[in-house]
């Protein structure tokens, strides 16, 4: 393993790229996360009237500046008009828990069908419930009071006051905790099962693996979308962020399929203070680990447990697992937000920019060794997801417009 330390104000905080470490399959099956369940995903999807295939925006200038042959961007910062691309799993989850109540196949799910005053005749009224560090639990109340359903969302402290807004406008339930992520996760189980409510969690655990595998399954519009948009060009290297890992391991299970001849190297990016799932594939003993600090700018992030069915995934199908210190997504988000001339400029929160912000720092002179690891070069194509838009305003302008988190000048290279 290399490791390198950055001085980020008075905070020690380091980089780690590991390759990983655990045997590869045959294990768990992915054949749920293909091509085929894509195209049922999407067709979904794309009835609702809010859907728009986002861009797929290439950084062709940057990416000459760092030396690579292209670097693309998924921009989700607008989907659904929600800032995010969580809303495609909730919505899916909940889509599929409507429709099985109605005895309508998955194929033939549409909102018209969800929105029909006949289906909430049939169904009555349903509750949905989730822990949520800003953007799913806004995915989740957005369609269940779009559906004509009710939702209580529950958030970890700390949490951005606009993030809570946001999901209170929607007119669900939510409130902020005392409770760290994964503990709120344990209340709104315990909350579930008290009152029968119908828990749309992005994690899995022993005995709960259908509702988030369908939330998996929701980005695969994300994976399709960017595939279908690359047209001929194939990516040499992805970069995932993760907080417990649902979309890192649906990236990694429909692209290794998708490509299997190409097979792109696949890296999986955490904040250093939230790295369960590399500490999980450092430790390479067979179990997941957990960890409580959780303190990030990278709120999406912040999650201290891996998800059962994600770690499964990546533990077979990532190549590479990485831990960034705050200032390298915040670099992440300022270049985004200022690319070199003739690219298009992105607004991306500090979650959405941080898989960006670990591939800029790897193609800086200094991390030779880590490009070595990671099999990178000047015909390197760099495919990253930006997940969200400035889901903290106040933050977004501290972070690029007055530089907080900033890499300190001793580093710069
Ligand atoms: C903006 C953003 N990016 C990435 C993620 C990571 O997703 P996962 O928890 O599935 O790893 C999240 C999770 O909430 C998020 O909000």
């Amino acid at each position: 393993m290399v490791e390198y330390a950055y001085t980020n104000g008075n905070k020690e905080s380091a980089m780690n790229f590991i390759k990983n470490p655990c045997p590869r399959g045959p294990g768990y099956d992915i054949a749920f996360l293909d091509r085929a369940h894509a195209e049922t995903v999407r067709k979904y999807h794309k009835t609702f009237p809010q859907y728009a295939v986002t861009p797929l925006v290439s950084l062709k200038q940057t990416a000459a500046h760092f030396g690579v042959s292209n670097i693309y961007v998924k921009n989700e910062n607008a989907r659904f008009g929600l800032n995010a691309f969580k809303v495609l799993g909730g919505s899916y989850a909940i889509g599929r828990v409507i429709a099985e109540r109605l005895g309508v196949p998955p194929e033939e799910m549409t909102y018209a069908v969800l929105t029909d005053p006949a289906t909430r005749a049939k169904t009555g009224p349903l509750t949905f419930i989730t822990a949520t560090d800003g953007n799913h639990g806004r995915g989740v109340a957005w369609t269940a009071m779009t559906l004509g359903y009710d939702a209580y969302v529950y958030m970890p402290k700390g949490t951005a006051p606009e993030r809570l807004d946001n999901i209170l406008a929607t007119g669900a339930h939510a409130e902020i905790t005392d409770l760290i992520y994964d503990d709120v996760v344990r209340y709104v189980r315990k909350l579930s099962e008290k009152n029968g409510w119908i828990l749309v969690q992005d994690t899995a655990w022993e005995g709960y693996t259908e509702v988030s595998d369908r939330i998996m399954q929701g980005y695969l519009t994300v994976t399709d979308e960017a595939a279908e948009q690359l047209g001929g060009a194939t990516p040499t290297h992805i970069f995932v962020q993760a907080g417990v890992g649902s979309l890192a391991a649906t990236v990694a299970a429909y692209y290794s399929q998708r490509y299997k001849e190409a097979h792109p190297f696949i890296t999986v990016v955490e904040p250093d203070n939230a790295a369960c799932i590399f500490q999980t594939a450092r430790a390479n003993d067979g179990r997941r680990h957990a960890v409580t600090d959780l303190n990030t700018i990278q709120a999406g992030l912040a999650c201290g447990e891996p998800s059962l069915t994600a770690w499964e995934i990546l533990r077979q199908c990532a190549d590479g697992f990485m831990t960034i210190p705050d200032c390298v997504a915040a670099t992440g988000m300022r270049i985004l937000a200022s690319p070199m001339a003739g690219d298009t400029p992105i607004e991306a929160g500090e979650s959405g920019a941080s898989a960006f912000g670990a591939a800029i720092e790897l193609l800086r002179p200094e991390n030779e060794a880590f490009r070595k690891l990671a099999g990178i070069d000047e015909n390197s194509v760099i495919l990253v997801i930006n997940t969200e838009g400035a889901t903290d305003r106040e933050n977004y302008r501290r972070i690029v417009w007055d530089g907080q988190n900033c890499r300190s000048a001793a580093d710069d290279g």
